[in-house]
């Protein structure tokens, strides 16, 4: 099994103690001299360095607030992180736990994590020099890659399973001028599409497949141990995610890795990670319940969550050491829970789309069965905005009512 060794001290070819590493076969690389998004063996790549910072090397705010923990000082700003972590005590109470927050990555500039992915990403692209940008997307990853791609001033084209994208997703990718390729086909076609495209050079790949997009992404984790520490004085016991490539959760799991590695977190602290996907599109629920090394393609998808409809999670080799070894597990919920959970945090001001609300719906699931006790402190994750998809807001909400047009026919509806 594929094991997320952060320690190594030795720099084979790092710029700055910087490299890639393959975590299947070990084959090192330099960074930025080539173009390389995977391994001659076909293992995925991960970004390794030489120094790795403790907490008291970061300052400001953000995502570059973790510059130490990054193979650049800043990149492409708009400038994404330091999302909320709210509150939300009515869930907390329903669902039973003994502390519920919420990271909110929906309040990042184009309304998803996807943006501290691509703050990184567009750097590295820039550094290589390439001029057209592109990637497959279940719609966030093409509205955070047009915004960047548009503030760097490149090229940027884009991949979107017809019909499948919810459309704040696509109007923001054709506002920030992305060319906009709809695809007959489900996210993993668009994926194999794009993929051979930037292996014939046609493109620079900003999925997460690229190692320097889950760099960007591991912030999440630092930023929620430092917020959760500073409120509550102590560290998470779980973080509940939904999962789609399963690229956050690799990145929460090297998140910690390096920490561990650098002294500043103990093995035992590691916040156990759960992933939740709908029932339609769940293969790493299966890898996990079945106990198999590898998730299986599932072929046909499909959930009303459209951001995690996947099934062939390309970070799976990294993601699922992650769940197994923080003690964490994973598990497969309806679109009617869903549905229903998103009102529930909209309820409570915290507004999310259909994927987001995945997370607290898998947790409420795992307490329902014992798998997750009453004394647990949890943060669950939320990936996207409200607005991201308005057809399903909608549908999840109260009916308008027709009133005519005076305070008496008002008054009397009231
Ligand atoms: C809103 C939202 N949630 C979750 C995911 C899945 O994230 P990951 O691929 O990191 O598992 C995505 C990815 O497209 C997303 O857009
Ligand atoms: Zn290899």
């Amino acid at each position: 099994m594929a094991h997320l060794d952060v320690s190594e001290p030795e720099p084979p070819c790092a710029s700055d103690g910087v490299w890639l590493s393959c975590i299947a076969c070990g084959e090192r690389f330099a960074p930025f001299e080539e173009v390389r998004y995977t391994c001659d063996c076909g293992g995925l790549l991960e970004v390794r360095y030489a120094d790795l910072p403790t907490w008291d090397a970061f300052e400001g705010r953000g995502v570059w607030r973790y510059a130490d923990a990054l193979p650049f000082d800043i990149g492409v700003s708009l400038p994404e992180g330091a999302t909320p972590l709210h509150d939300v005590p009515r869930l907390e109470r329903e669902v039973g736990v003994d502390r519920l927050r919420v990271k909110h990555e929906g309040m990042n500039p184009t309304g998803s994590f996807k943006d501290r992915g691509m703050t990184v990403g567009v750097r590295v692209a820039q550094e290589v020099g390439v001029d057209r940008l592109a990637c497959a997307s279940t719609g966030n990853t093409s509205a955070a890659l047009a915004a960047y791609g548009a503030r760097a001033g490149l090229e940027t084209l884009v991949l979107l399973p017809q019909g499948k994208v919810a459309a704040g997703k696509v109007a923001q990718a054709a506002c920030h001028g992305a060319r906009i390729l709809e695809v007959d086909g489900n996210f993993d076609t668009c994926l194999d599409i794009v993929q051979a495209l930037a292996a014939r050079g046609e493109v620079y790949l900003l999925n997460s497949l690229n190692p320097f997009r889950l760099e960007g992404q591991k912030t999440i984790g630092l930023e929620i141990l430092e917020q959760f520490r500073a409120e509550e004085g102590t560290y998470p016991d779980r973080i509940v995610l939904p999962v789609g490539n399963a690229g956050n959760t690799a990145a929460l799991y090297k998140c910690f890795r390096e920490l561990v590695a650098a002294g500043a977190l103990d093995d035992d602290e590691l916040p156990a990670l759960t992933g939740v996907q709908a029932e339609g599109a769940a293969p790493v629920v299966e890898a996990i319940e079945d106990g198999l090394e590898e998730t299986r393609r599932w072929e046909d998808v499909e959930t009303k969550a459209t951001a995690i409809r996947i099934g062939n999670p390309v970070n799976a080799p990294k993601a699922l050491p992650g769940i197994r070894e923080t003690g964490g597990t994973a598990v497969a919920v309806t679109d009617e829970a869903i549905r229903s959970t998103q009102r529930a945090l909209a309820e409570e001001g915290v507004g999310v789309e259909p994927a987001s609300a995945a997370s607290v719906a898998g947790l409420r699931k795992l307490r329902e069965r014992g798998v997750v006790s009453a004394d647990e402190r949890v943060v669950c994750l939320t990936t996207g905005h409200l607005l991201k998809d308005p057809d399903a807001a909608v549908e999840a909400g109260t009916e308008p009512e027709p009133v005519p047009g005076t305070t008496e026919g008002v008054l009397e509806r009231l």
